[in-house]
């Protein structure tokens, strides 16, 4: 799709590493293929096989592609919920100039200012620019604040009500420290391999359960004011090669496509995302990864015609840190702002900044596309009441000290940057409580609740312990010492204080008159042998870690290599199990773990997995093993007994003969529990496990069917692009201002010459590209089938079921059941039984809960790929009510 005839057709990976690199000595003719890559679908050099509109099915994912989707929507004003809030922004645009806009866009450069990620200001309204921060379990680079369980822990609760608190308070805590945009939560990764090594930032594989965490915990976030961030759109499911780089074993490498057929997106990975739009989330990140072979922030596919068309996304979509690799492209495929803005960490230089401005004034770019994107930031400002809230951040990320530089890279304006405010109010009373309800009891031969009055407690492992360098001793949590609270990278925050295992339990027995005796060597064998034949209870700590991929630790480089435990782990308990006959596991992990060595072991007579539970975690887990909270949690994963039974590998080394590394998903629908189900696999522990001091029968199950209307697919045409400015095209009026204070390396939006080559800094700028058809225009456009309202058409969540059944306690004591609603499909490409809904319910003994769960037109119907919409099949459904996904004792034929 360019006019030139040079060619570039076999090195897209080379224009990528070069972009990144910023070595403009050689980007010539790679510019070229990374606009391409971007949105010049057709000459892809994988390009043969069109994914997307019409589809493939699962297994034709050679030569994934993805089609080319524009003009990139703009907001729709009367999308619900957000008609003030567009209506403001619109206001508040219409006053800005060119650069003033492009300012709001575009990130000032990498440690440029206190927030990981900051925008340019409008000072002439006093408006100071965004402040964006990790993470999604605390503000991260910041002191007094709190670390909350991770997304994949609080999951494991089953509770919407902690969700949203949890949600709430991390938002709150946000604010106090003057952060608009909390980077956070995650569904992408959402899980589809458990060797993933951010899995853990995110819920869970199953697309409900994610998308009802994610839902509550954006509008607990947006509820104190912040803006959340969902991410990562989408299909960033691993760490190995998310990025175009050098490896060390591989030389260069592309960034890997995940490549995935239309269903698939539909049905499992796009799901929560879509639960997030229709909740509210004002911002959403795309991935680093490419998709179908376009990178996703700026594949007009997964942007412009899903997140924006279909799920009618009426907030902005900010870019991964430097996953932008173009200017035009990623424009017109509707980035909206760039983070954190330099096109390479601390180079000076932006794909936009300057080079936006230029694009609008040479007329690639239509200005209401850039109204656009600017009217998007300030819709999410407006909706979640940032123009109440907003509080300049008194923190930095880049030091604690007191005093130091406000621009941290360039080393000026030193002064005040660190006010140490506290935001913690009483959270850790919640963050106790959230982390004993995720906590899930696997086994247990009588072994729990302890009664208090153990004669001799003796706790093993290092993962019950401290790290020797304090909580925070390693940056972004990059080690495995001590017990494991959190994953590492950049989705962490610091511990106020960390409560051990070990700390809580050695204050319980004290307080009890009993004895205790540690050892946290994993590998002090005498020791550990003379103690576990002493112990008439044995408490034995055993993790797994992972995290973000820039740090490797113990040669896991964020990916975990396997899913045995950590640090001779799995040895420990078999030696403890050894001599003691009530062995006691207690897993900390950021994921199903290998147990089935030790699971069945008659002496090993409870194990608990207690996932990554944040700063209150030795409090928690005593209020679980001490019964004052008796176990409720439920897994939100599957526990199996090799890695291979969760289907495909991670892609660990580069695929000879592909420049990126081709992942194909073609086990479509079918990971985690649905993969076990569809192979008829018996799972250790399977997905929705987890008992109770307490046991609970279900009976009574009731169907009813609720009137609804037919489905009607959304017609017409939307308005046209809103043209909120018109500004001139004179770039002597875009010229460095004399007058300005330059802080090196930092990202402006004006121009350094009114040569516009020059002033580009690009030896590629305008050759004369065609961009795709219809990518500048700003005519009323076709609306989308499945569209309609924020989430999709929302004739999908018409309910067209009620169920009931109840749930009794036969035990004696009150206990929390997370009773599940699973529908079959019914249909040869469905999973065996797939989770719709739940609810937690707390139980006196000897009495009984009423379970309530609508079905909604959503739950029963599957993505069709030819009318490009959800349809209901002519398949019989079933619905099942039970305790997990394989304990279902109610089901009923859904008549429709
Ligand atoms: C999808 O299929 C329908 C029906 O076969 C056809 O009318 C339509 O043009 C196709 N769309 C694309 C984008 O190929
Ligand atoms: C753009 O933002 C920067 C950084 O906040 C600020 O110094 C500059 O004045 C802004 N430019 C305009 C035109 O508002
Ligand atoms: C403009 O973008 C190009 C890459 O598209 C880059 O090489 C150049 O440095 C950028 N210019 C500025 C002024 O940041
Ligand atoms: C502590 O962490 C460091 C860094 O990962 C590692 O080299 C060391 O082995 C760890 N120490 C223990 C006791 O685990
Ligand atoms: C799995 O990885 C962990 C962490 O790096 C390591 O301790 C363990 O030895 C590995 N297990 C196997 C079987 O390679
Ligand atoms: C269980 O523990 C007892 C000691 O109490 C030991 O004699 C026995 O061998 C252990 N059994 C197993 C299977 O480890
Ligand atoms: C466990 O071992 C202790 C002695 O160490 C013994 O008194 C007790 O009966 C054993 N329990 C079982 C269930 O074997
Ligand atoms: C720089 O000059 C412009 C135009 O003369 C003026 O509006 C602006 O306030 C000045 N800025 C500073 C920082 O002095
Ligand atoms: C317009 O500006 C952009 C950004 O610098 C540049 O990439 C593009 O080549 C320019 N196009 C024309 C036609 O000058």
């Amino acid at each position: 799709m360019r006019k030139s005839g040079r060619s570039c057709t076999h090195d897209a990976w080379f224009g990528a590493f070069l972009l990144v690199a910023v070595s403009l000595s050689q980007s010539h003719q790679c510019l070229l293929s990374a606009l391409v890559d971007a949105h010049a679908l057709t000459v892809n050099k994988y390009s043969t096989t069109p994914i997307g509109p019409n589809g493939t099915t699962p297994g034709d994912l050679n030569n994934a592609y993805s089609p080319p989707y524009y003009p990139s929507p703009w907001v729709d004003s009367s999308a619900a919920g957000w008609t003030d809030a567009v209506a403001k922004a619109q206001a508040f645009v219409r006053q800005l100039t060119l650069l003033e806009k492009v300012n709001l866009t575009t990130g000032v450069g990498w440690e440029g200012e206190a927030c990981v990620g900051n925008t340019g200001a409008v000072p002439r309204l006093g408006f100071p620019g965004f402040c964006a921060q990790d993470s999604p379990l605390g503000v991260r680079f910041a002191d007094y604040v709190s670390a909350f369980p991770a997304g994949g822990t609080i999951a494991a609760s089953w509770d919407r009500g902690e969700f949203y608190r949890r949600g709430y308070q991390m938002g709150v805590e946000h604010r106090g420290k003057g952060v608009d945009v909390q980077l956070g939560p995650v569904v992408g990764p959402l899980g589809r391999n458990p060797k993933g090594g951010r899995n853990w930032e995110g819920f869970s594989p199953d697309p409900i359960l994610s998308g009802i965490a994610v839902a509550e915990t954006v509008k607990g976030i947006q509820d104190a004011g912040v803006i959340a961030c969902t991410k990562h759109y989408i299909l960033n499911e691993q760490e190995h090669f998310r990025s175009p780089g050098d490896f060390e074993d591989f030389g260069f490498v592309d960034a890997v496509s995940s490549n995935v057929d239309d269903k698939t997106l539909h049905e499992l990975y796009l799901w929560p995302f879509a639960d997030a739009v229709r909740a509210g989330t004002g911002s959403i990140m795309c991935s680093y990864n490419k998709a179908n072979n376009s990178q996703v922030c700026q594949n007009s596919y997964l942007q412009n015609y899903i997140l924006k068309g279909e799920l009618g996304f009426q907030g902005f979509i900010m870019s991964d840190w430097d996953a932008q690799h173009s200017g035009v492209a990623s424009t017109l495929a509707g980035l909206d702002m760039t983070m954190p803005g330099d096109s390479d960490f601390d180079s000076g230089f932006s794909f936009w900044g300057p080079n936006l401005t230029l694009s609008i004034i040479n007329g690639t770019v239509p200005e209401w596309r850039l109204d656009d994107a600017a009217t998007r930031i300030m819709a999410a400002y407006y909706l979640v009441g940032r123009d109440r809230h907003a509080i300049s951040p008194n923190f930095n990320s880049w030091s604690r000290d007191t005093y130091g530089y406000q621009h941290a890279f360039a080393q000026v304006g030193y002064g005040l940057i660190n006010q140490h405010v506290d935001v913690r109010a009483d959270h850790y009373k919640a963050i106790r409580v959230a982390s004993a309800k995720s906590t899930v009891l696997l086994k247990n031969n009588g072994a729990l609740p302890l009664k208090g009055n153990e004669k001799n407690t003796v706790v093993f492992g290092q993962d019950a312990g401290d790290n020797q360098y304090g909580p925070n001793g390693c940056a972004d949590r990059g080690c495995d010492n001590g017990t494991l609270a959190m994953g590492w990278g950049s989705g962490t925050s610091d511990f106020p204080y960390l409560v051990t295992p070990l700390d809580a339990i050695k204050n319980e027995v004290a307080s009890n008159g009993g004895i205790l005796q540690s050892v946290t060597d994993n590998y002090a064998w005498t020791q550990i042998v003379a103690l576990a034949q002493q112990a008439s209870t044995a408490i034995v700590f055993v993790n797994a870690d992972s995290g973000e991929g820039y740090i490797t630790v113990d040669g896991n480089m964020g990916d975990r290599n396997n899913l045995t435990i950590w640090q001779g782990g799995e040895t420990l308990v078999r030696n403890v199990s050894a001599y003691c006959n009530n062995t006691i596991v207690v897993i900390h992990s950021v994921g199903p773990v290998l147990v089935d060595s030790f699971s069945n072991s008659e002496n090993v007579t409870a194990i608990l997995w207690a996932g990554l539970p944040g700063q209150e975690s030795g409090n928690a887990i005593a209020d679980v093993l001490y019964g004052r909270v008796n176990p409720g949690g439920k897994l939100p994963f599957t526990f199996g007994t090799n890695a291979s039974e969760y289907g495909p590998d991670l892609i660990y080394e580069p695929i000879a003969g592909h420049d990126s590394p081709q992942d194909n998903f073609e086990e479509g629908v079918f990971i985690d529990y649905r993969a076990f189900d569809q192979k008829n696999i018996t799972p250790v522990y399977e997905f929705g496990f987890g008992l109770s001091y307490t046991t609970f029968s279900y009976s009574n199950l009731k169907v009813s069917k609720v009137a609804a209307g037919a489905y009607s697919p959304n017609t017409g045409l939307t308005q046209p692009a809103p043209i909120l400015g018109n500004s001139s095209h004179d770039a002597s009026q875009y010229q460095w201002p004399s007058n300005l204070t330059y802080v090196n390396k930092y990202i402006y939006p004006y121009l350094n010459s009114t040569n516009l080559k020059d002033a580009s800094h690009d030896p590629e700028y305008g050759l004369d590209y065609t961009y795709p058809d219809g990518a500048t225009d700003g005519s009323a456009q076709p609306k989308i089938a499945a569209g309609g309202g924020p989430g999709g058409n929302p004739q999908l969540w018409d309910v067209l079921f009620s169920v009931t059944a109840t749930i009794t306690n036969n035990g004696t004591v009150v206990g929390d059941e997370v009773a599940q609603l699973y529908i079959s499909l019914g249909g040869p490409s469905d999973p065996v039984v797939a989770l719709r809904n739940f609810d937690r319910l707390s139980i006196a003994p000897g009495k009984s809960a009423t379970f309530y769960a609508d079905i909604t037109r959503r739950d029963v119907s599957n993505w069709d790929t030819i009318s490009q919409n959800w349809v209901i099949s002519n398949y019989t459904k079933t619905v099942h009510v039970g305790s997990s996904s394989r304990k279902l004792p109610l089901s009923a034929k859904l008549s429709f």
